[in-house]
């Protein structure tokens, strides 16, 4: 057990953030069967260990009860552990599209979904993100009350532009992974997830119809960030 208490710069490390993400999710109940059934099988087929924490999972599922969500959009499945978080805010009647490029991570998905209970409210969708975006577009699918950004990071801004397509004003726009351990910070990166996420932020900034804010985060998963986005309401007469 970790027991130190250290406020030295040295003292608040990548060590101290992940053992005090494994205690409060353990304190404050971010673990079940359903959602380590869906990490186990996760890891055995081979999928990268690239979901977002158990905190911040139930960060997603709160944000969602917040505002009530009862339709979400989320981009990036893997093995649906985000998916889970977000379908048990929106409830037994909700719904929840989510968009995943990779076969083999939308089946593991898929029956992770179908173990945690709520595979019934899920419509996975296996293609390129922009491909079906553009098809939920044109079939009118929107306004999702709550979007979740979170797949090839160089693609954000684009996603930005589509999902604003299918929000309406109060729509909650959630993008993971904005911080990147400070490597935004680089205008000249040549990394396109640091240059795609730099022009998501400037997106945020620049589109009238959004207010944003990210929360940076330190925990299991390092250091890195959700960016928060409101869509507009129009100002009350
Ligand atoms: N939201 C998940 C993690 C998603 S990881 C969770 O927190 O549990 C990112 C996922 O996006 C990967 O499964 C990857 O295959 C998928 N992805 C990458 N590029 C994509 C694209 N162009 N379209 C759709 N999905 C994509
Ligand atoms: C990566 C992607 C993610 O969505 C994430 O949360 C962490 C890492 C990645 O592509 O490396
Ligand atoms: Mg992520």
């Amino acid at each position: 057990m970790t027991t130190a208490i250290d406020d030295s710069p040295e003292g608040a490390g990548p060590e101290i953030w992940a053992a005090v993400d494994e205690y409060l999710a353990g304190v404050l109940g971010a673990d079940d069967p359903a959602l380590r059934a869906a990490l186990d099988s996760s890891e055995q087929e081979g999928l990268p260990a690239i979901q977002v924490s158990p905190l911040q999972g139930k960060l997603l599922m709160l944000l969602g009860q917040m505002v009530g969500a009862r339709s979400v959009l989320e981009v990036g499945t893997l093995g649906g552990y985000s998916t889970i978080w977000l379908a048990r805010a929106v409830g037994e009647g909700g719904r929840i599209i989510t968009l995943e490029i990779d076969p083999h991570h939308a089946r593991v998905a898929r029956a992770n979904l179908e173990r945690a209970g709520v595979g019934d409210r899920v419509e996975l969708r296996v293609g390129p993100a922009a491909e079906s975006l553009r098809a939920l577009i044109a079939e009118d699918a929107g306004p999702f009350d709550l979007v979740f950004l979170d797949a090839d990071k160089p693609s954000n801004p684009e996603y930005l532009r589509l999902a604003l397509r299918l929000s309406r004003p109060g729509t909650v726009i959630i993008g993971d992974n904005v911080v990147r351990s400070g490597g935004i910070l680089d205008p000249e990166s040549d990394d396109p997830s640091i240059q795609g996420t730099r022009r998501f932020h400037e997106l945020l900034a620049a589109d009238p119809r959004l207010d944003a804010t990210v929360v940076q985060t330190v925990g299991s998963k390092g250091y890195d960030g959700f960016a928060l986005a409101l869509v507009r309401r129009p100002p009350a007469p």
